[in-house]
């Protein structure tokens, strides 16, 4: 190996074989043809999928911010993630592939996936769930997740998804502000060997939101748990009860929607320290997800596609449930933990399932990575043509690796960045074009981004400012759930009529995008979205404290760490195992994603003369940098 080995190429082309096979030839020309006209771009990849009826309209941009797509289209993605394949040979096909993680293997193909999703449907519909109802999705990494989502879509019903890392106080106020009445969870679930009690979590979360009347629960572990009589039901009992199959397999029919209706929303962190849901619809996204997934990962029939991000994110439902349903793709599913029972899982499932895709976050890289070359190198990792990154910018020592040592130098990596409120892929690559490492290349087709200065211009080439997004695209969200007004502050208000990403980044002398980091109050630790806001209350509701702070700082592996800083209250005295169970408490209330590394006893906190917390202050002392301006500290 030569010194040059662990550093990446500044400019990396793609072999000819790749480009020659490739969807997407000429990137730039399509860019430049969508450019011209987006509104026809988007029209031609709308085409491709069915609609019950089609639209009057392309893009609806008569109230800004508040988009709408294919206005008087009728659809339901469901008629394109599922129906269109029945009957073709498509029905045969494994939709998923799931392993445990013990190694059991469970397949489903979209005809069975297909019976799955009628069936709970219709069990859905027994409890009450109608169009419009927000359901509530508390599941670990199995079928069943996927299963629901697509059973709420079909029924007209809304998902709200929320990760199984995510805990008590997390959950129930996710519950409650989307106001669902049904709950689906699952008696406990796996992680690196551990049983994760789901069930009494969801338990706890309910005692404090009291508006769920049917909790449905999945039996994964087989654990006992409480069981509520006339709340609580098994969901493989109701599977087999003849309102599941109507007697005699009567299916579930597929609402006919309007393409604006919601199809989920999702939770997501911002600067104040209550989530907002993110809202999705049905039209405009399946047309985002597919076109995107299609040309940037160039999906072929023959592909196996493992995105290996949990379904309860975003990356999970574009990219796991809806894109790849929709192109009747094979995905692999994992349920556990990349390092268990060894640092090689990961490179095993790959053999063994010969998986030809792989997507996922920077941040797993590095956590692999450690264990050295040694894991990879004993499985047969050849089927592998395409890799992906999401969630977080690649350093160039992760992108090294990935592609020398897991794509062999033959498999181009397809940066993508996006976020929740996107849906689909903003800036990203095709894999016949030219990378650089760290970077997402150039806006998608028929999506057009700048860098600003703080007045709203944009800057020169190379120099870092504020990424906005400056014209509307089929799968942007469209509202925040009860709070519209706050969409159009937060998002649309700081440069009118456009986007703002939240995002710094640079465009350099070729145009190539590089994402630097969040701006705001957001903190990105493990590919995980969290907002110091939310940290900060999990920390003030217990007894002792009184005030707290909580920063992000650089992480070898984590991208960032949390570190948080707390006054006490009177009568409270510092002690290591109240630092203890201060953690434990924030793991407790929000999940172990959210816990600090590290929490400091502190008497004051730098403030501004208007009482705000000065977090860049503190983020600078905690790295040994120089304070910076300080003009409005006081402390
Ligand atoms: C934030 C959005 C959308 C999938 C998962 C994250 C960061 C995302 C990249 C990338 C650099 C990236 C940004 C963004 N981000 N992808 N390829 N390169 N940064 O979704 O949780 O909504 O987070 O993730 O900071 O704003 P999310």
């Amino acid at each position: 190996m030569s010194v040059d080995d662990t550093s990446a190429p500044k400019l990396w082309t793609p072999p000819r074989d790749v480009v020659r096979k490739a969807t997407v030839k000429d990137y730039d020309a399509l860019r430049a043809t969508a450019q011209a006209d987006p509104q026809a771009f988007w029209e031609e990849q709308a085409r491709t999928l069915k609609w019950y009826r089609k639209w009057d309209k392309v893009l609806d941009d008569s109230h800004p911010p508040f988009y709408k797509w294919f206005t008087g289209a009728k659809t339901n993605i469901i008629q394109n993630a599922i129906d269109r394949h029945i009957g073709t040979a498509t029905q045969n096909k494994l939709a998923y592939i799931w392993e445990s993680e013990t190694g059991e293997v469970r397949t489903l193909s979209y005809f069975g996936l297909a019976r799955e999703v009628c069936r709970f449907g219709n069990v859905l519909k027994s409890m009450g769930v109608k169009k419009g109802d927000r359901v509530t999705i508390y599941l670990p990494r199995i079928l069943e997740l996927p299963i629901a989502m697509l059973a709420c879509a079909k029924i007209g019903a809304v998902h709200s998804v929320v990760y199984g890392g995510f805990s008590v106080e997390s959950l129930h106020g996710r519950i409650e502000d989307s106001e669902s009445r049904v709950l689906i969870t699952a008696d406990g679930g796996y992680q690196r060997g551990k049983l994760v009690p789901l069930k009494q979590i969801a338990d706890e979360a309910l005692q404090r939101a009291g508006i769920v009347e049917h909790v449905i629960v999945v039996r994964r572990t087989k654990e006992p748990v409480n069981m509520e009589v006339g709340r609580d039901y098994w969901y493989d009992d109701l599977m087999n009860m003849p309102l599941a199959t109507r007697g005699n397999g009567e299916p579930c029919p597929t609402e006919v929607m309007d393409a604006e209706d919601p199809l989920f929303m999702l939770y997501t962190s911002g600067t104040t320290g209550k989530p907002k849901a993110i809202v999705h619809t049905h039209g405009g996204y399946q047309v985002g997800v597919a076109t995107t997934m299609r040309m940037t990962f160039d999906l072929r029939p023959e592909d196996r596609w493992w995105c290996a991000a949990d379904p309860g994110w975003i990356t999970g439902h574009s990219y796991i449930v809806y894109a790849p349903l929709i192109l009747g793709a094979t995905s692999v599913m994992y349920e556990g933990a990349p390092t268990f029972p060894y640092p090689d899982r990961w490179w095993r499932i790959v053999e063994k399932h010969g998986v030809s895709i792989l997507y996922t976050a920077p941040t797993a890289i590095r956590g692999l990575m450690r264990f050295g070359e040694a894991w990879p190198n004993r499985h047969d990792l050849s089927s592998l043509r395409l890799l992906g990154s999401v969630g977080e910018p690649i350093n160039p020592e992760a992108w090294n690796w990935y592609h020398r040592v897991i794509g062999k130098g033959r498999c181009p990596i397809m940066d993508t960045w996006w976020q929740t409120e996107t849906g689909m892929f903003m800036i990203a690559p095709v894999p016949s074009f030219p990378l650089k490492p760290g970077s997402g290349t150039r806006p998608f087709p028929g999506i057009t981004a700048e860098v600003l200065d703080d007045a709203g211009k944009p800057v020169a080439p190379g120099e870092e400012g504020r990424l906005v997004l400056t014209s509307p695209w089929p799968a942007m969200m469209r509202t925040i759930w009860k709070d519209p007004d706050r969409y159009v502050s937060q998002y649309w208000s700081t440069f009118p009529g456009k986007y703002l990403t939240g995002d710094s980044a640079r465009i350099d002398e070729d145009g190539y995008f590089w994402i630097i980091g969040r701006m705001d109050d957001v903190i990105k630790v493990s590919g995980y979205r969290l907002g110091t806001a939310e940290i900060e209350s999990a920390l003030v509701s217990h007894a002792a404290v009184s005030e707290a702070a909580a920063i992000g700082v650089p992480h070898e592996i984590k991208g960032s760490a949390i570190w948080a800083y707390v006054i006490l209250r009177a009568g409270f005295t510092a002690s290591p195992a109240l630092n203890e169970e201060l953690g434990a408490h924030v793991s407790r209330e929000m999940g172990p994603i959210a816990r600090p590394e590290r929490i400091e006893f502190v008497n004051a906190l730098p403030k501004t003369r208007s009482g705000k917390i000065m977090r860049r202050l503190l983020k600078a002392r905690a790295q040994g940098l120089p304070d910076g301006d300080i003009s409005t500290l006081e402390e």
